[in-house]
């Protein structure tokens, strides 16, 4: 197993060393051709491709008594990724993933989840810095017809945050069913930017993932051990829902706010044309700088906001192309078709935002985390600290307000991540070298991609919500890893 593993995940590596990661074996690779004519007949069989982009509805809040009502129902649907078939799905007031949530620093939400499934599930704010109960973590069971509500004041920078199913044993199937939506954090500084900010015009989210389908076009959701210990992946790449969307932009800068929303596919984003972006934020924050990237990493979970420059393509199309390095297979995420108009921003602030010194000597003490696979091919458990997540041990106590240096390894042959919740964190080194810390990964974060072998080590500070009773996780976001024990649960005192 171990032996097949390494030698799997050696293959992944050269072929990103010969093609530095821009790789595409698809054919709609040129970027300075116009759009394809349409072909001469309707196909009616197949996956569906080339339709316009589905953005994500941004939901509108009732406001009561100051406080804004956002109501969300979580469904059965189905949903159209062939022709010939419906394909069954679960979606938030939509027929798979859900509305897109704004949020303002400062401001009172009650977020408030029924479940009309038939069983239960529960909904967790990834990257939200809340109280612990209101996290949606395992513990916050929505039970079959029952209404959550997730009340809490908007507490943290700007930033592309989400929500999504989070059952023990379960989150990897209700994700991977749709059950998935944005939230975007706003505050004073974001809102004073010069960026691209209009929603749906040249601020798109762009939720990507890797599905199975079987014959009859449904999800197939089945994974071997193997795969629950390789994590499972698929050769069809969704965008939003969708089979390579096309969106139509104005020429300047277009802001895409990329999320993995994947189980278990390593991404990475680049234009087919290899033309240089900007990634302008992070997982929790803004960039103090825009970065200049050719190709951007993603893991499960994980999101980055980049900035394109449009300007000189009016009348053309640019690929976005999305290459997952495991298995090593690379499909067009979006062709965006360019138009005439002028878009509203054209060029980037140099200086987007401050964020707290990396100083590790502010930290009193060092936990220690390392990731391991247990158990055999018949029954894979995966651990923490030797440790496989058990929802009645609380694996770490952490004093409110205490500087830490958090230091996970990777002692397996396959990469893994790490996620925290309650609140952001910042990456110190990486195999104990701060230089292997890329630029863009300097903002705030809270999943960090750690490859075979590999150790990383960031310094967080739990503030704000101390209770002895509310549980937050941290925890492998690759799903199938986390479902077969590879989280933990600790409490903030
Ligand atoms: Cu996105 Cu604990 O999860
Ligand atoms: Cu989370
Ligand atoms: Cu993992």
């Amino acid at each position: 197993m171990r032996r097949r593993d390494f030698l799997t995940y050696s293959a992944a590596t050269s072929f990103l060393l010969l093609t530095g990661c821009g790789g595409s074996s698809n054919d709609n690779t040129n970027n300075t051709t116009p759009p394809p004519s349409p072909p001469p007949t309707t196909p009616s069989t197949g996956l569906i491709t080339g339709e316009a982009l589905a953005i994500p509805t941004l939901l509108d809040p009732t406001p009561v008594n100051g406080v804004k009502q956002f109501d969300l129902a979580i469904e059965e649907a189905t949903h159209k990724f062939y022709y010939e078939f419906d394909t069954n799905t679960f979606g938030i007031n939509a027929t798979y993933l859900g509305p897109t949530l704004l949020l303002r620093q400062g401001e009172q939400v009650s977020i408030n989840f029924t479940n009309n499934l038939a069983e239960t599930t529960t909904m967790h704010g990834h990257g939200m810095h809340l109280p612990a109960v209101m996290d949606g973590g395992p513990h916050q069971l929505i039970g079959v017809g029952e209404t959550w509500q997730a009340q809490y004041t908007v507490n943290q920078k700007a930033c592309t945050n989400w929500y999504h199913p989070h059952e023990m044993g379960k989150t990897a199937e209700h994700v991977y069913q749709g059950l998935a939506g944005l939230i975007i954090i706003e505050d004073e500084e974001s809102q004073a930017l010069d960026l691209p900010k209009t929603y749906g015009v040249d601020d798109i989210p762009l939720v990507v993932q890797d599905r199975v389908f079987d014959n009859a076009g449904q999800f197939s959701y089945t994974p071997t051990n193997q795969q629950i210990m390789q994590g499972y992946r698929g050769e069809n790449f969704i965008t939003n829902g969708q089979v390579a969307p096309v969106f139509n932009a104005k020429a300047g800068l277009l802001r895409l706010r990329l999320l993995n929303g994947s189980n278990a596919g390593v991404y990475h984003f680049s234009f087919a044309d290899n033309r240089q972006f900007q990634q302008i934020a992070t997982d929790n924050s803004l960039l103090e700088q825009p970065v200049t990237l050719t190709s951007v990493r993603l893991s499960p979970g994980e999101r980055a906001e980049i900035v394109v420059d449009l300007a000189n393509d009016a009348s053309n199309s640019v690929v976005l192309n999305v290459l997952e390095s495991i298995d090593q297979r690379s499909a067009t995420a979006l062709t965006i078709t360019v138009n005439n108009e002028t878009a509203p921003v054209t060029s980037l602030p140099t200086s987007l935002t401050t964020l707290a010194a990396v100083d590790p000597s502010q930290a009193s003490n060092t936990r220690t985390f390392t990731l391991e696979g247990m158990g055999n091919m018949g029954n894979p458990v995966l651990t923490i600290n030797n440790q496989a997540m058990d929802m009645t041990v609380i694996n770490e106590t952490v004093p409110l307000d205490q500087t830490e240096i958090w230091e996970i390894t990777n002692t397996m042959n396959m990469p893994h991540n790490f996620h925290i919740h309650a609140t952001h964190f910042q990456v110190i080194d990486r195999n104990g070298s701060t230089a292997q810390v890329a630029d863009n990964e300097k903002g705030y974060k809270d999943t960090v991609f750690i490859p075979a072998g590999e150790t990383v080590r960031f310094l967080v500070t739990m503030t704000d919500y101390a209770d002895a009773n509310g549980k937050y996780m941290y925890h492998c976001h690759f799903l199938e890893h986390e479902d077969a024990g590879m989280m933990g649960q600790f409490v903030v005192v």
